[in-house]
């Protein structure tokens, strides 16, 4: 009987260091089979594990236009996430999923995008946006709004230059605390509205952050004039099962494992104890 907990082994192809504590990992499955017929959406994650170290819900940072490998860009923030990181290039983890919902993409082509990330929240929006990037004429204006603690903190740093040579594309980015070689913005997130005019005509935005962030960035993006079914966001919870079963993860009736980890600001907002999400 197929057993949903059971893992497959994947073999680290590459190890991209993000930040001080960020690295992205690009794994491959061992088996040629499943590594071929393998499919994913924008904005789901996996269940990423080590034998003695226990397993954590990481979202997949790559996009699914990209075949043959996947990428997590993992923090280093307790047991599971400091033991991948000590790991090396042809070293095995195990992964399985993929599990939960996703962000729109069919819903979303031809309009404008706003993307608002803070810190490692720019790795599941990461997947979307080159995912949008792969089909570039779908989509008219694109402006990805990017905050971190400290220069330094940014992840992604060769992409957000990338993607700001792309035509009818903008990255705004700020961060909390000014370092050394840094003469950009300096501020929270929300503060780009000061200097960017976000326009809600015909657009979308995509959030994912610190829940601080997200709650400002929602309340912001509101006032800007969006309709609060045009935010998505993800969310992240304390997981187990990944797959609707423990019970670690529900908001009301609702599984963020599986009824998530996307949902609107509308939905949020339905939620009786929406006040333990911000
Ligand atoms: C859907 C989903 C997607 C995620 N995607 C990523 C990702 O792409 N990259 C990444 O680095 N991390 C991601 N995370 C967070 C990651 O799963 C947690 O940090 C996880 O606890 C790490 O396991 P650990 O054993 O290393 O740390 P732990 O020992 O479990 O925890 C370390 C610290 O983080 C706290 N913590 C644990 N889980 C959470 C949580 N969900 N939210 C806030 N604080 C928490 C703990 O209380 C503790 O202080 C995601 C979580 C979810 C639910
Ligand atoms: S993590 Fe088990 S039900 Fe969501």
């Amino acid at each position: 009987m197929k057993n949903e907990y059971f893992p497959f082994p994947a073999i680290i192809e590459n190890i991209k260091t993000e930040t001080v504590d960020t690295k992205t990992f690009r794994v491959c499955f061992t088996d040629k089979a499943l590594a071929d017929s393998f499919n994913y959406q924008q904005g789901q994650f996996m269940e990423l594990s080590l034998p003695g170290a226990g397993e954590a819900p990481i979202s997949i940072s790559s996009s699914p236009s990209r075949k043959g490998f996947l990428e997590f860009t993992i923090r280093a923030a307790g047991k599971v996430t400091k033991s991948i990181h000590m790991l090396k290039k042809d070293d095995y983890i195990y992964i399985r999923g993929p599990y939960g919902n996703f962000f729109p993409f069919e819903e979303i082509i031809g309009k404008n995008i706003y993307f608002v990330a803070g810190g490692i929240g720019l790795a599941p929006l990461r997947s979307l946006i080159n995912l949008v990037m792969d089909n570039r004429s779908s989509f008219r204006h694109i402006k990805i709004l990017y905050g971190a603690r400290t220069p330094d903190e940014l992840c992604f740093k060769n992409e957000l230059k990338q993607w700001e040579t792309i035509s009818d594309t903008e990255v705004w980015l700020t961060v909390d605390k000014t370092g050394a070689g840094w003469s950009g913005r300096v501020g929270v997130v929300t503060e780009l509205w000061k200097d960017t005019h976000i326009d809600p005509t015909d657009a979308v935005s995509i959030v994912c952050g610190p829940p601080i962030m997200i709650k400002f960035a929602a309340e912001k993006l509101e006032e800007s004039g969006f309709k609060d079914k045009d935010i998505f966001m993800t969310l992240e919870r304390y997981m187990k099962c990944g797959i609707g079963k423990c019970g670690h993860c529900n908001i009301d009736d609702k599984f963020i494992c599986k009824d998530g980890p996307v949902f609107t600001y509308e939905q949020i907002k339905s939620f009786r104890t929406k006040e333990h999400i911000f």
